[in-house]
């Protein structure tokens, strides 16, 4: 009986020291291998689309809201705040439903209805703003709006160390505990770019020789010096050099095509039954790629970002269903 909660006010006690059941589905995702015909290449890809709300950012949203709760930085008021091209403000709407916050994401008018529709559904607030290409914006707004009401928390996920610090020290090192033989390379696209800051560093700690590269969209290759442009690698490469990634320890960049993501994407969703997103098919692309033009001794690896449920809407599946098509 001692379990049993006798007064509302012990109720709420409890539910701020029990962590809801979510919490604990996050991470700890498999490494799968994947053989790739008639390239003739093995990848091994982290299969971050089976967090529970979809997508590799569960783990930064988990992190950073963890951390704050830690430090004093939440308040039952407290309302968590994010400028998100959707995956962080899914993963921040979902903690925020399970943790009893506030959320509130600043989204640009040209991400996908599916990623509306999952923020809204957690119960977050959704406020569109114009970007015209300008991903700054959102990030002053939320400034802004946290300049003004003392009730904002904001994760900062473009410049956040804890970012880098959660992909180091657990996507990272499940990677190099996973890896069936010495990892020689790592690919995955950047965002914010803290899973290509945070895990590469794991791997150059325990492979010194192993080499990193970003992937880029070919549309929008600024690490490469390009100028950006439009692309359809959603989520990723939103047209600067994120803070994150400047002293990342790369060995270089490759460029993808949004139209060589979308088919390694489907190519993912037939020959391997994964049911992933465009950034998860451009990471892909590179990795075999790279393991065509190396031939590397040791393992090549890459990340499986995001769930294609938040793509139904896109160029991704087309604008028919298969039965009107
Ligand atoms: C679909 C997708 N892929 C990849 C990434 C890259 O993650 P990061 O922000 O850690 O660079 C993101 C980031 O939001 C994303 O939404």
């Amino acid at each position: 009986m001692s379990n049993v909660p006798t007064s509302a006010a012990e109720c709420t006690t409890r539910q701020l020291h029990i962590e809801p059941a979510v919490l604990g589905l996050i991470g700890n995702t498999p490494l799968v291998t994947l053989r790739f015909e008639p390239e003739n290449v093995t990848i091994y890809a982290k299969c971050e689309f089976l967090n529970p709300s979809g997508s590799i950012k569960d783990r930064f949203a988990r992190y950073v809201i963890m951390d704050a709760e830690r430090r004093g930085l939440l308040e039952r008021d407290s309302i968590i705040l994010e400028c998100s091209s959707g995956n962080t403000g899914i993963a921040l709407a979902m903690i925020g439903a399970a943790k009893g916050y506030r959320v509130t994401i600043l989204m640009s008018e040209g991400a996908s209805h599916e990623r509306r529709h999952l923020i809204g559904q957690f119960g977050a607030e959704l406020i569109l703003f114009s970007s015209e290409g300008q991903y700054q914006r959102g990030i002053e707004m939320s400034r802004e709006m946290a300049a003004n009401d003392k009730r904002y928390f904001l994760p900062r996920q473009f410049e956040n160390p804890l970012n880098i610090e959660d992909h180091f020290s657990e996507t990272g090192q499940e990677i190099l505990r996973q890896a069936p033989e010495p990892i020689d390379m790592f690919v995955t696209a950047y965002g914010t770019g803290g899973t290509l800051a945070g895990v590469s560093r794991a791997i150059k700690a325990q492979y010194p020789e192993a080499r990193i590269y970003a992937m880029e969209p070919a549309e929008a290759a600024v690490l490469a010096g390009e100028c950006p442009c439009c692309h359809y690698i959603e989520g990723v490469a939103d047209g600067f050099i994120p803070p994150l990634l400047v002293d990342a320890p790369l060995d270089g960049s490759i460029k993808v095509s949004s139209a060589d993501a979308m088919t390694m994407t489907r190519r993912l969703h037939r020959e391997h039954g994964l049911l992933v997103g465009t950034s998860s098919g451009a990471n892909v692309a590179a990795a075999v790629r790279l393991a065509q033009q190396h031939r590397p001794e040791g393992a090549v690896v890459t990340m499986l970002c995001d769930r294609a449920d938040r793509y139904f809407s896109t160029k991704l599946f087309g604008d028919k269903p298969p039965a009107d098509g």
